[in-house]
């Protein structure tokens, strides 16, 4: 979790800085807005600009680095001592590097970077600027309504970009049952957390039901993971469709529940819980939403706004999720939290191997 929730407070330039925040002597207000934002865009614009992957194709001075970001020099350097300042860029006199950060989360080559997430920043950013008018009115935005084509791809790498690291993570504590051969992947969208959970367990295969938007280009990434059909995309709506009886051994909904309101999300869990066969499980895997805000958890208290904002929903507390588990007929298990997702939550739920209807 987020602690000390401005980006300030964690920066202080030393203990008398410190203090003045703490002791509300200086306003903070001010560095949580104001240096917030501008942090928040120079390390968008360094991605986006490809500054971080000219500095490790060599480039060192400013007039380099903006040779080959087809930038302007000076507009470049005040870019640069930004981020030196953000501890993005480390500087010698007249020579910027990357930090141990931006090579691990932002390069392009890295195998896990975030870089794309960062890329579709700008159209989070757009939609963040109508938060007075969802206040005012109620009425959120509809994400997987309204993104053009070209946002819709953005969005699909970008969830690919964050799921790299984290699906088998998360594959690995499954309780997947033995014995299993179907799984149903509910908003896949890249299809990587069926790849993660198909490798683990050879016998699996996997169908990942995604809008038709997200096929288009979810559909290529899924193709290089070159799992030879034993994981498909699924062409439909989750909250539509007939998702049959008795069928699938696994169903993961991955980050799909902030999408929903608590209606679709009970709805849909009695779709689930018939679409199960008997000792199946139910997993939800989504960022976590307390039970009442408390000051420093900035990770859950903006992601509940920022989806109440995009997709008129909001995360979800463990005992909601558990709560729509069990009006399905299904058994929550022990919610799992794991260190490399910090604010995400595993509820698993499994069908009973006889119901009440059996006896
Ligand atoms: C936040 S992304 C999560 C993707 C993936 N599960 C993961 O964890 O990386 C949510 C996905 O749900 C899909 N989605 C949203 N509403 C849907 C619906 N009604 N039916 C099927 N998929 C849906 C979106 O297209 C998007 O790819």
């Amino acid at each position: 979790m987020l602690r000390g929730a401005d980006a300030r407070r964690s920066h202080p330039e030393g203990p008398l800085e410190w203090l003045a925040f703490k002791l509300e002597l200086a306003p903070l207000p001010i560095a949580d807005t104001h240096v917030a934002f501008t942090a928040a865009r120079a390390i968008m614009a360094g991605t986006s600009l490809g500054i971080f992957d000219a500095i490790a194709r060599g480039a060192r001075t400013a007039p380099s680095i903006a040779r080959l970001c087809a930038t302007d020099p000076r507009a470049t350097r005040a870019l640069l001592d930004c981020l030196v300042a953000l501890g993005y860029l480390r500087h010698a006199p007249g020579r910027y590097t990357n930090s141990r950060r931006v090579e691990k989360w932002l390069l392009a080559r890295s195998p896990v970077s975030v870089r794309d997430k960062i890329l579709f920043q700008s159209v989070e950013w757009n939609m963040l600027a109508k938060l007075e008018d969802f206040v005012r009115s109620g009425q959120g935005l509809d994400l997987h309504a309204t993104l053009g084509a070209e946002s819709f791809a953005r969005y699909q790498d970008a969830m690919r970009s964050l799921a790299v690291r984290t699906a088998p993570a998360i594959a690995r504590r499954l309780p997947v049952p033995r014995g299993a051969e179907r799984v149903l992947d509910i908003g896949g969208s890249h299809g990587l957390h069926s790849v993660a959970l198909c490798r683990l367990h050879p016998r699996l295969r996997s169908e990942v039901l995604e809008l038709p938007a997200a096929v288009a280009r979810a559909g290529e990434t899924l193709a290089a993971e070159e799992m030879g059909g034993r994981v498909e995309h699924r062409v439909g709506d989750a909250l539509e469709d007939d998702l049959g009886e008795g069928v699938y051994d696994v169903v993961l909904a991955n980050n799909l529940v902030h999408h929903f309101t608590a209606r679709q999300n009970r709805a849909l869990a009695l779709r689930v819980a018939r679409a199960l066969r008997p000792g199946g499980i139910f997993v939800i895997g989504d960022l976590e939403r307390r039970r009442a805000p408390r000051a420093g958890d900035a990770l859950s208290g903006t992601m509940d706004l920022y989806f109440a904002l995009t997709s008129t929903s909001g995360t979800w507390t463990v005992t909601s999720m558990r709560r729509w588990q069990r009006a399905a007929s299904l058994a929550p298990r022990r919610p799992v939290r794991i260190a490399e997702m910090p604010g995400f939550v595993i509820q698993v739920a499994t069908k009973p191997k006889r119901t009440t209807h059996d006896c």
